[in-house]
């Protein structure tokens, strides 16, 4: 029984629901064939919260159940507050069909009592950092305290999902909206909780890139990596370097389509990721990877001839000519104009997989590049490679390389990195890469790290897959989605669901609390919220998907 086995209470046993797959449904043919063949019964955790809380216990008193009149109350009329009020009632307004008013406790409106509430309130005292919150079903409803606006939101992303999973819906469902008594204390492992998007392959507009925020959001990730050029397009406009959108931005792996963001469109972006406390970090992959910058400019080639689009998926034969002084021209301008659009602190340079330039070449280019990078008010980050370089204080390496992928530098460039100071963001391909098949009949995706299914994402330690790199040089995790065979939203999300759930709980949740059967037993509830939302997944024979979501008891 997973609640057994994990050291993090869940609910007592007297608590927990009972079920088989039979009455879950779908299965009963092949329960009633016979005794021996029937299911094992499937025990339903009173919660499926993911990634899991440091604590979450139930409570005392009835269940919270909300009703037309209740709202959103901000303890002392916090306007801190009010931009996460807003999300959490544009959350929760369509499937409830309430209005969820945001009003100020000291205003007229809101006097205690008349419908449960939900009241978000900043209090300094909350441990834990800036994520840290504290969510307690009370007398008057649901509470939400926190040290900072970022903290009230992650908890807001609890309540949602203690909500039924019909609460993601874009209609009005019929409720009830009932939340169990509990209390939970909350904060994550990690300060860097990450995924990336290729949209260089294939391009993702605008509006792809929120609803994978929204997704993100959803379970606690803080940091989006965008890695916006390599060599089949090149996705930000730059204005002292048009030609690296307009014609760099033609082309797509295979052709099949087109596109980059303007400034305008990458600021809004950013700034819907900030409103969900995400930070945006862009990434111009070099010197390697960089076809569609050399087939804008000329110039930017050792023998000045810019090479054709490139539509293949191949890596490693292109590289900037690192000899020439305009390409620092180029990196300096490029730095500048994304520096200008990133208020976050970091800027990455790419700088994997260089088969073009001698160790020395490419050691002298990182340099250089980060030097930029500084000058520019931001902190590089690099694919691990760039460990062989000298590395200032403040540059933070991504390590992609460990695991099936036979390349026997890799824990070697990582050590050296933390030799050198610096923090390590965790990307093993073999575990993180969402673009690898999960198995051999996966039909997107590539496998050259492995097959990846849900419990190689889940079962390992970021803090010690690498003899001497132990978890305080661990910044967090990030989970890559590279899209060579990735072209729309559902390929995305069939990629990254149910794995980008096994990140979440990485990069959140305490080593010693995670635990599989309890982790899948969670999981098991959200195919019915992506289902609601109408987020396309991949069903997992690792899971026993729900087929209808527990009831909670009535008051
Ligand atoms: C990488 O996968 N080339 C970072």
């Amino acid at each position: 029984m997973p609640q057994a086995s994990s050291p993090r209470p869940l609910l007592p046993l007297a608590a927990v629901i009972v079920t088989s797959l039979a009455l879950a449904g779908g299965c009963r043919s092949a329960s009633s064939l016979s005794v021996a063949a029937a299911p094992a019964p499937r025990t339903v955790p009173a919660h499926h919260v993911v990634p899991l809380p440091s604590s979450i216990t139930p409570s005392a008193g009835p269940p919270v159940t909300f009703v037309a009149a209740s709202r959103i109350v901000l303890a002392a009329g916090d306007p801190e507050l009010d931009g996460v009020a807003r999300l959490l009632a544009a959350a929760l307004t369509p499937a409830t069909g309430y209005a969820w008013p945001v009003v100020a406790s000291t205003s007229a409106g809101a006097v205690p009592g008349a419908a449960p509430d939900i009241t978000l309130a900043l209090d300094a005292a909350v441990p834990g950092g800036r994520d840290a919150y504290r969510l307690d079903t009370t007398a008057t409803g649901v509470r939400i305290v926190a040290a900072t606006p970022e903290g009230v939101f992650r908890g807001t992303q609890t309540l949602r999902q203690l909500l039924p999973p019909a609460i993601h819906a874009s209609a009005v469902q019929p409720g009830p909206w009932r939340v169990a008594p509990v209390s939970v204390t909350d904060a994550p492992r990690y300060q860097w909780r990450g995924a990336m998007l290729d949209v260089a392959r294939h391009f993702f507009g605008p509006s792809q890139v929120k609803r994978y925020i929204d997704l993100l959001a959803f379970y606690k990730f803080n940091v989006l990596h965008l890695h916006l050029s390599d060599d089949q397009g090149w996705r930000i406009e730059i204005l002292s370097w048009p030609r690296l959108a307009t014609w760099g931005g033609s082309s797509s792996v295979k052709g099949d389509g087109s596109g980059f963001f303007t400034q305008a469109e990458y600021r809004d972006i950013v700034a819907y990721a900030s409103a969900r406390f995400i930070t945006v970090i862009p990434e111009i992959d070099m010197p390697g990877h960089t076809n569609a910058a050399l087939a804008s400019y000329p110039e930017l080639n050792c023998n000045d001839v810019a090479p054709p689009l490139y539509t293949g998926i191949e890596v490693g034969f292109s590289s900037l000519c690192v000899g020439r002084e305009v390409t620092y021209r180029f990196v300096d301008d490029v730095v500048r104009e994304l520096a200008a659009l990133t208020p976050g602190p970091y800027i990455h340079i790419g700088g994997d997989e260089v088969k073009k330039l001698t160790a020395a070449e490419y050691a002298g280019f990182i340099e250089r590049a980060q030097e930029i990078v500084a000058r520019h008010g931001k902190r590089a980050i690099g694919w691990d490679e760039i460990a062989h370089a000298r590395l200032a204080p403040t540059t933070v390496v991504q390590q992609w390389r460990v695991g099936k992928n036979g390349v026997a530098d890799a824990g070697a460039a990582a050590v050296s990195a933390v030799a050198q100071g610096a923090r390590l963001v965790m990307s093993p391909a073999s575990k993180v890469y969402l673009d690898m098949k999960y198995t051999p009949s996966t039909v997107l995706g590539l496998n050259w790290a492995g097959y990846v299914e849900l419990r190689d994402t889940y079962a390992w330690d970021p803090g010690a897959l690498i003899p001497g790199v132990t978890d305080e040089h661990v910044l967090g995790v990030e989970a890559p989605l590279w899209t060579e065979t990735i072209v729309t939203m559902s390929d995305l999300e069939v990629m990254v669901l149910p794995r980008l759930l096994a990140v979440a709980d990485l990069g959140w949740t305490a080593q010693a609390s995670r635990e599989w059967n309890a982790f899948t037993a969670r999981v098991a509830m959200h195919g019915l919220r992506w289902d609601a939302m109408g987020v396309s997944y991949y069903r997992s024979p690792q899971v026993e998907w729900m087929t209808v979501a527990p009831t909670l008891p009535r008051e």
